[in-house]
């Protein structure tokens, strides 16, 4: 098959509203069409029809016990897809839809059976950015869309990232420029007593308290576990092709942890990469650098993770060694991806 780009300026969709409508239809009809969101990229089908679904599952090798999230235009759109919508969940979507929070409520069973994996409930989101909404508009049905990467790999925040993944394996992708947030949309489980984030994201614990009170947060958020409760979190992510370690503790001690590390690692002749901060980039010495940004600002750090991590698996490195951050607002969310693409390993 052969992969078409449409390029579209994401301030000034009318220019290019045709392009958005031929996209639209290939999704209504059953095509692939990978699109920015204020998250990552996104891999859309439409939600409705089986097959769509399916193909996505092959063009990404994404294992099928792991349930996709539909994505909707207008707030309306959800009320057929669901049985119904607790106060809670809809105090969520006046304060933070469109944007980069998912929601789990109970389905009503009429999207493709493979979209909720066998699950009695379905994610549902609203994507804030606009190139999204309005193909959703140009649509007129739910999308389906994971990360539109091979499943495994790094979520892609350029349209060049879907490119060196699926080219050949969709119809079209829509390139918008970069995505903002750079990681993943916040999951929560609002179908419990308490709800509960499965996946941190974009929308923080903080956030989401201050709006609908206490909620929890997965115990299982960074381990490998046999059966949570986000199906897609037993699986490993992220991963660059070479190991990666994390060093953690307070400044000091985790430069030490590095700096000894790549003494350690150049006396066997391993090539080394560390994944730093514009502030500690010149702690380290002969070793390939990528700095995620500014230290004091872990919302930056965070939409540089996935470029970065991708960027060392197109150079030649054994082993790639990573400074820690706090986990706490975006820096959960931030640490949640690392330890996963770290498969857990630390220093
Ligand atoms: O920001 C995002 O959410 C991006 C953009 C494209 O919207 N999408 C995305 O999709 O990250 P994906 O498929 O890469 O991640 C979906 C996550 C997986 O961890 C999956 O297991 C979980 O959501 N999930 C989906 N439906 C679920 C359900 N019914 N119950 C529990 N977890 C669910
Ligand atoms: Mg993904």
């Amino acid at each position: 098959m052969r992969t078409q780009v449409y390029k579209i300026n994401p301030n000034n969709i009318e220019q290019d509203i045709e392009l958005l409508k031929k996209a639209g239809d290939i999704l209504a009809s059953g095509g692939l069409v990978a699109f920015p969101t204020e998250t990552v990229y996104g891999l859309g089908a439409n939600a409705l029809d089986e097959k769509a679904v399916s193909n996505i599952f092959t063009a990404k090798g994404r294992p099928s016990d792991n349930p996709l999230i539909v994505h909707i235009g207008q707030v309306e759109d959800l009320n057929p897809l669901v049985q119904e919508v607790p106060l809670k969940a809809k105090k969520l979507m006046d304060d933070f839809w469109p944007g980069p929070l998912t929601i789990i409520l109970r389905s009503s069973q009429r999207v493709a059976k493979t979209v909720s994996a066998g699950l009695s409930t379905i994610a549902l989101r609203m994507p804030a950015h606009p190139i999204a909404l309005a193909l959703l508009k140009e649509a007129g049905v739910p999308v389906a869309a994971p990360s539109a990467n091979i499943s495994g790999r790094p979520s892609p925040t350029t349209s060049e990232h879907v490119e060196e993944d699926l080219l050949g394996k969709i119809e079209v992708v829509i390139d918008g420029g970069s995505a903002g947030v750079g990681l993943e949309s916040t999951v929560i489980d609002m179908t419990t007593d308490v709800p509960i984030i499965l996946r941190p994201g974009g929308i923080t614990k903080e956030q989401i308290e201050k709006s609908i009170g206490y909620i929890e947060i997965d115990k299982n958020l960074n381990e490998e576990v046999q059966k949570p409760r986000s199906p897609g979190m037993k699986y490993k992510h992220y991963a660059p092709k070479a190991p990666l370690y994390i060093a953690q503790g307070d400044e000091v001690e985790m430069v030490k942890k590095i700096n000894n590390a790549i003494s350690n690692y150049k006396s066997k002749g391993y090539r080394i990469g560390v994944l730093t901060n514009n502030q500690h980039k010149d702690l380290y010495e002969d070793v390939l650098i990528i700095s995620l940004g500014d230290n004091s600002n872990p919302s930056e750090l965070a939409a540089n993770l996935y470029q970065g991590l991708r960027q060392f698996d197109n150079t030649k490195v054994d082993i790639i060694l990573a400074e820690g951050y706090r986990e706490d607002g975006v820096g959960l969310a931030l640490m949640n991806r690392l330890k996963k693409a770290a498969g857990n390993k630390y220093l």
